[in-house]
């Protein structure tokens, strides 16, 4: 075992709600081969429980080292809140490696603010386009590659992805998807919360609901059409629907209180749900309809129907070797594809799907990768 100060030292950055899922395991990885001193940053892009501190616990993370508590702003304004408060940090810490994970504003913060200091960067999940660049998301993933040193990968798509866009082979590394890491460790446990009957649901069939995309719930037509689609579905089963900061804000304005409680009374708002209930409540779900991306990818595993209520995805993969269809945001066609999915379901299981490498070790691979290519 190396003397502490001789390690090497590893910053890995975490920032909003995605971000907890597919860092945590390689922060257990690392911390494991004991060759490194890992220091979690966190940036506070999300801060309330329910989006934040309820992930650290589930997910048994230590409280951050360094919290940067930016919160809420612009998106111009978060970027540069985060680059502001994490230079500094970079200054003092002086890392031989910074690790980025996902498409979010820390994402790109954070690797541009290294990349500046010329501290190697790892992004995690690298790779991943929907070549729609009105997505917040795709620019981040865009750029931040453009500056990593270190580029994991979870599908080969991915890799053609970085080399179309000049990025050098030796810089790329297929390892497999760290949030079903996350996936794998804890299903056995989320089985045992019985979330739906908590939410008194017993043992009838339900379907889930998550939206957050600026482009679904920022537009009132947009997120009213998606509405009245989910309406009709839920006159087949209830829909549980745990909203998200953003979108409650958006249920407001168009005070969906107000509404018709026939409209209305198939749909079970919630508060956002732990990673653990979520899970719980995924497992069991006839349907799911969604526009986040983590959510396409861990119901491929878990084989559930997912309905992405979006143009385009980012992770092609769940559509050719999952249960993931895509479906947009026209309400006939919604409620038509959801009908068939459910009458499907009464006869026929979808059975779970494992695309290459999501076997719960990317993050042994990483750890792998990182500690051969630090310690040369
Ligand atoms: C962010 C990510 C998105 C990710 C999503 C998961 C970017 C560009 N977007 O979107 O990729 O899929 O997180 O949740 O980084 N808010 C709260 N409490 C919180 C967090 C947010 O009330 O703890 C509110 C904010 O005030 C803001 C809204 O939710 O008005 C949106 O938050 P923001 O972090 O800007 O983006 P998300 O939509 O969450």
């Amino acid at each position: 075992m190396k003397s502490e100060c001789r390690k090497r030292k590893i910053i890995i950055v975490v920032g909003a709600r995605p971000n907890f899922m597919k860092a945590a395991p390689v922060y257990y990885e690392l911390k494991k081969i004991d060759r490194f001193r890992v220091k979690i940053v966190h940036t506070g892009q999300h801060y309330d429980k329910e989006m934040s501190a309820f992930f650290f616990r589930d997910l048994g993370l230590p409280r951050p080292d360094i919290y940067l508590k930016v919160g809420s702003a612009t998106h111009g304004l978060q970027t540069a809140l985060i680059m502001e408060r994490f230079e500094p940090v970079l200054i003092r810490e002086r890392p031989d490696l910074v690790i980025v994970v996902g498409d979010v504003n820390s994402t790109l913060a954070c690797a541009l603010t290294a990349a500046k200091l010329c501290i190697p960067v790892a992004h995690i999940e690298a790779g991943l386009r929907s070549f729609d660049r009105t997505m917040p998301e795709e620019i981040n993933r865009l750029l931040t590659d453009q500056i990593s040193d270190f580029l994991f990968t979870t599908c080969k798509d991915a890799n053609k992805n970085l080399l179309h866009e000049g990025i050098v082979e030796h810089k790329i590394f297929f390892v497999g998807n760290t949030m079903i890491d996350t996936l794998v460790k804890h299903l056995s446990v989320a089985r045992k919360l019985k979330v739906r009957e908590k939410l008194g649901l017993g043992r009838v069939r339900y379907g889930i609901l998550t939206l957050h995309r600026p482009s679904n719930v920022d537009d009132k037509r947009v997120f009213q059409k998606i509405l009245n689609a989910v309406s009709n579905i839920s006159r087949i089963m209830p829909i549980v629907f745990p909203v998200h900061p953003r979108t409650e804000n958006f249920l407001a304005d168009i005070q969906f209180l107000h509404y018709d409680d026939e409209f209305k009374k198939g749909i079970m708002v919630t508060k956002p749900l732990g990673y653990l209930e979520f899970l719980s409540l995924m497992d069991k779900a006839t349907i799911v309809l969604t526009d986040s991306g983590g959510i396409q990818e861990e119901t491929t595993i878990l084989g559930i129907p997912c309905l992405t209520l979006r143009q385009n995805t980012e992770r092609p993969i769940t559509i050719t070797q999952g249960t993931n269809i895509l479906v947009g945001t026209d309400p006939a066609k919604i409620f038509r594809v959801a009908n068939k999915v459910i009458l499907k379901s009464r006869t026929k299981q979808n059975k779970p799907r494992r695309p290459k490498y999501w076997d719960g070790r990317a993050a042994k691979r990483i750890a792998q990768i990182l500690t051969n290519k630090l310690e040369k």
